[in-house]
């Protein structure tokens, strides 16, 4: 959410703190795990392969927006290897110390999870490059000339890190990723479906047919929002004392602004700026924030991604772009001169 949330933001529903959710929800194990299944032929090979050599994989990289599984996959993968995960974030690590202390305490074989990597400060980088590569950490014990070099040896372990912004990853880091970068892609209609009714399975939800399907379409193609919103509608089912039909999932979802394709009031906020108070761009997303007294990094990384995907939005070299679609989802008029201005 914005630092400088204006009186009219309340209801706008941050997309990232739906995390708590998973923890219940997230599958364990592939077969549970629907979707992505690109991704999940290739874990298994490079599991199985580990297993058969009694090693622990290599080091494996997720990117995507939020909400897609990035977590849960690296869980995954450590209840199938059956080890142990320990989690930090790139902005937790803040000294050398603070890496050192979370590699020595590593368990032969654990999966180290970093999320958020590219947040990861550069001194710091430079030291888990040589832990990647090698198992070993270099520290520095005193300054000047009586400063010394100290090995340690680490044990074998595999990192799994997660980011919604691999291009901030600087390309010696990546490329020690050798067990394999993966981009999740959004969920089809299906798939979220599917993950709707194992949600409401596991939660005891009784959930017809259209309603589930109602869920999925409204989702932003995300299962974190899908369960977001299961857990919505059965609160709002349960107050009105009815089942979870159909028609309770349209009026909780209208009361939490959720619109028919899935966009947040912020969503449609975004495109209703660009439209309405710069002529439909290109205009620079520094720009889009301020004018909402939004953060950026919430903009680039929450929002633009599903209003890419559904071809509302496109970036340009020269801004941002609201398409001929948005126009017609909000209700706008199309400008004579719109395709002049893109010139
Ligand atoms: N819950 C959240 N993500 C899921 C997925 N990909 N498959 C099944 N259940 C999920």
């Amino acid at each position: 959410m914005s630092s400088h949330p204006s009186p009219d933001d309340e209801n706008i529903i941050d997309i990232k703190d739906f995390s708590f959710l998973d923890q219940t929800l997230r599958p364990s194990r592939f077969d549970d795990y629907i979707g992505q299944e690109t991704i999940k032929k290739n874990l298994k090979i490079l599991l199985q392969a580990a297993k058969e050599r009694a090693h622990p994989p290599e080091h494996v990289l997720f990117y995507g927006p939020p909400g897609l599984g990035k977590t849960t996959l690296a869980h995954l993968i450590a209840n199938e290897m059956g080890c142990q995960v320990k989690s930090t974030s790139g902005p937790a690590i803040e000294k050398v110390g603070d890496l050192a202390s979370i590699l020595t305490n590593l368990s032969p074989g654990d999966v180290l999870f970093i999320d958020e990597i590219h947040r990861l400060n550069k001194i710091i980088e430079e030291v888990l490059y040589p832990a990647m590569e090698s198992g070993v950490l270099d520290i520095i014990i005193g300054k000047g000339p009586s400063a010394r070099t100290i090995q340690l040896d680490l044990p074998p372990f595999t990192m799994i890190a997660a980011t919604t912004r691999v291009a901030l990853i600087s390309s010696p880091l990546r490329s020690r990723f050798s067990g394999g970068t993966f981009r999740l892609e959004f969920y089809t209609e299906d798939e979220i479906e599917k993950i709707v009714k194992r949600s409401a399975g596991i939660l005891g939800i009784a959930l017809s047919d259209d309603a589930a399907r109602e869920i999925a379409r409204r989702s932003r193609a995300t299962p974190r929002t899908a369960n977001y919103l299961l857990k919505r509608a059965r609160d709002f089912a349960q107050v009105h004392k009815g089942d979870l039909s159909l028609k309770f999932v349209a009026d909780a979802l209208a009361l939490l602004e959720i619109d028919e394709i899935g966009l947040t009031a912020l969503d449609r906020k975004i495109l209703e700026v660009i439209i309405e108070k710069f002529g439909g761009g290109p205009v620079g997303l520094s720009t889009i924030a301020a004018a909402l007294s939004e953060e950026v990094a919430t903009i680039e990384e929450v929002n633009e991604p599903y209003l890419m995907q559904l071809g509302l939005l496109e970036r340009t070299p020269r801004g941002r772009v609201a398409t001929p679609r948005a126009y017609e989802h909000l209700g706008f008029d199309m400008p004579e001169d719109r395709q002049e201005r893109l010139l």
